[in-house]
């Protein structure tokens, strides 16, 4: 079992397998980056696989694979297969913008995937279009289909911006309520790569559109879910709100985060990450274990976006997977 500083039990790794992305997302990656991290840089899928295997021996029984894009990363089934083979029975997840969804699903799910988290701003083609600066919602909403059809258990994430998507948030609502899965309502996380010129809306907002229509009831959250659930008395459905201004979920963080050069890192907020790139190239699995270990000592207690003025870590969402 991992135990964190401050006795926090951590079994929940987030592997981000690249930077890039085919999106342009407003809130995310809005112009491409002056200059990506080159190539080179990047572990292969069985370097990180090494990593992940020392995760998993050490007590690490979920993982999520993210970006940027992860289904930009080729053969990235054969990946999921290799940590599947490993432990079949740990819970593996993949966060997509499902563009190339459709054509990917079935390979995923035969190689053991069993979860998809899906950004869904918005089901009108011209507001998908303007959040991610590209015609983009046919495949989304093909690759969603496809997905729910081979039998992925998929969640929507969606990010309402005032003036923009905010209209939108009783339809994404229905939308996933009629294929029975769930909507989580992310607050805008403010960052310096974002575009300067959005707002996006706080959770009491989002709420207060919800009730317009429906009478809502607190459900609470999961253990170390960031997400509060609420449950609509008229039909029961339960959605999402994840504010992460907020720093009540720190309390249960059970996550660290690894990305595609081999940083490890112990919190979204904070810029502190130590590599495990040398251990695993040369195969030294101590090594990477002590790293492990040593990032887990130093995993902070919370995060600081409830702090006045803090602009939280200067590292992009696209780098280290949200
Ligand atoms: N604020 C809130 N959510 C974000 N995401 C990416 N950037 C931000 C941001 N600035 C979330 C989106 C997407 C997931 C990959 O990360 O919800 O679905
Ligand atoms: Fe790409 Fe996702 Fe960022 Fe949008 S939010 S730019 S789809 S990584």
């Amino acid at each position: 079992m991992l135990i964190d500083g401050h006795g926090r039990e951590v079994n929940y790794l987030r592997v981000s397998v690249t930077e890039r992305c085919n999106f342009r997302c407003h809130y995310c990656m809005p112009e491409k980056p002056f200059s990506w991290n080159p190539k080179e840089n990047l572990l292969s899928f069985d370097e990180l696989f090494k990593f992940i295997k020392v995760a998993i021996d050490e007590g690490v029984n979920k993982v999520r694979i993210t970006g940027g894009e992860p289904l930009l990363r080729e053969d990235l089934d054969k990946f999921i297969e290799l940590i599947h083979n490993y432990k079949p029975d740990i819970d593996l997840a993949i966060t997509t913008n499902a563009f190339l969804l459709a054509n990917s699903a079935k390979r995923l799910k035969s190689a053991g995937l069993k979860r998809l988290n899906i950004s869904l701003d918005s089901l009108k083609p011209a507001v998908a279009a303007q959040i991610a600066q590209k015609n983009v919602l046919s495949n989304v909403l093909e690759g969603i289909e496809k997905a729910l059809e081979v039998g992925l258990n998929v969640k929507i994430n969606m990010v309402p911006l005032k003036g923009i998507n905010d209209g939108e948030i009783l339809d994404i609502l229905e939308f996933c309520r009629q294929r029975d899965i769930t909507v989580r309502y992310i607050e805008y996380m403010e960052n310096s790569h974002a575009s300067s010129d959005i707002q996006g809306m706080h959770g009491r907002e989002i709420l207060e559109v919800i009730k317009q229509k429906y009478t809502i009831k607190k459900v609470g959250r999961q253990k170390s879910s960031p997400s509060f659930n609420y449950e609509i008395q008229e039909n029961g459905y339960i959605f999402g709100l994840i504010d992460p201004h907020k720093h009540d979920f720190c309390e249960d963080c059970n996550r660290i985060r690894l990305t595609a050069e081999g940083h490890l890192i112990p919190c979204l907020y904070f810029d502190e990450a130590q590599s495990i790139a040398e251990a695993v190239k040369e195969d030294n699995i101590d090594k990477a274990a002590d790293i492990l270990k040593d990032v887990l000592a130093n995993k902070p207690k919370e995060n600081r976006w409830s702090e006045e003025d803090s602009e939280g870590s200067s590292r992009a969402f696209y780098e280290t997977g949200g």
